[in-house]
């Protein structure tokens, strides 16, 4: 038995309101198209979609064959009205059954559960002794040991840039110039490494924002965004929305910038460019002036819900 729940999920309230409201028309809309919840994790969210709407369905994806069989006894109670697959939401366009039946609405709750984090076999962690693994799918090829031992100079060196590890390019040459010897296998590895940079001890955030960077160098997590919002957008039903909550800044710029775009696709233009106007008019509207976050009450109750950001957009009807 799991002492601690698989995963908590964030603004689940929130995610709630924006994706169906009171559950008027919800239902009625629910006969034909499912939900999708692109990161179904532990279930949490698929499971408060469910209660919301009697008869809605819901089509789960993760990547991760513990997340779904958590997911798949948490929602055993709704079995009729979900089905769970192996699958990326990058791939969306792989599930022949969602290009026919469009969408009701869809939620992508990006990152790693708290089931992930806390198992030290998974990798996530910087706690001491654990392997450096890292993969959301344990069958795809690159772990972040692997990373490290054959990634460039100047590509590990980006990928810490990108993912906002501290002092990127001294770390990548420190890691390339002690490879050779000893590639980093642990935690500890890693973060001697880090520390030999900072010539100190290292700070939890620093730790945090380097094993973050490399965690989502490992399992593409940006391009994976990028390539899974304007397919989930083509399949929403008109009036359907989608719900995207990000943990860090890279991922929530990339969120807010799509939105923007299809909210007024002239933005990015140069003016007076020969166009027809259905070329310029919006797909639909951004219902998140500003991101959602948490409140005091569930970050006290949530600590990881701190970083969340939600955002939500509605195709136009
Ligand atoms: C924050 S958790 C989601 C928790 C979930 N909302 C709940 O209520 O339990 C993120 C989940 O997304 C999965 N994931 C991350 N990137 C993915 C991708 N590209 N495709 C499918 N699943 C992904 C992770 O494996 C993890 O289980």
């Amino acid at each position: 038995m799991r002492s601690q729940p698989f995963h908590r999920p964030v603004l689940v309230d929130q995610v709630l309101h924006y994706l169906i409201g009171r559950g008027e028309g919800a239902e009625e809309e629910a006969a034909g198209a499912p939900y999708l919840d692109g990161t179904v994790g532990g279930g949490g969210h698929a499971a408060a979609i469910l209660a919301r709407c009697p008869r809605c369905r819901v089509v789960g994806l993760d990547r991760d064959p513990e997340a779904l069989a958590a997911a798949r006894s948490r929602l055993a109670d709704h079995a009729d009205r979900v089905r769970l697959r192996r699958l990326s939401f990058a791939a969306l366009h792989e599930d022949a059954d969602l290009r026919v039946a469009g969408l009701a609405g869809a939620l992508l709750d990006l990152g790693v559960s708290s089931w992930q984090l806390d198992r030290d076999a998974r990798g996530f962690t910087f706690r001491q002794g654990a392997l450096l693994d890292m993969r959301m799918d344990p069958d795809s090829a690159l772990t972040a040991a692997r990373f490290l031992r054959e990634a460039t100079r100047v590509e590990l060196a980006a990928s810490l840039r990108d993912g906002q590890a501290p002092r990127p390019a001294a770390i990548a040459a420190r890691i390339v110039q002690r490879r050779t010897r000893r590639p980093p296998r642990t935690s500890d590895d890693l973060v001697a490494v880090l520390e030999s940079v900072l010539a100190r001890r290292s700070t939890h955030a620093e730790k945090a924002r380097l094993f973050q960077a490399l965690r989502i160098r490992v399992n593409d997590e940006i391009e994976s965004l990028r390539a899974a919002l304007p397919a989930i957008r083509d399949l929403l039903n008109p009036g359907a929305t989608v719900v995207v909550i990000a943990y860090h800044s890279l991922e929530d710029r990339v969120v807010k910038r799509a939105f923007g775009d299809w909210s007024d696709p002239a933005r990015r233009l140069p003016p007076r460019l020969p166009l027809p106007a259905t070329a310029l008019a919006p797909l639909g509207t951004t219902l998140t002036r500003k991101p959602v976050t948490p409140g005091a009450a569930e970050i006290a109750a949530n600590p990881r819900a701190r970083p969340a950001r939600l955002r939500a957009w509605r195709r136009a009807a």
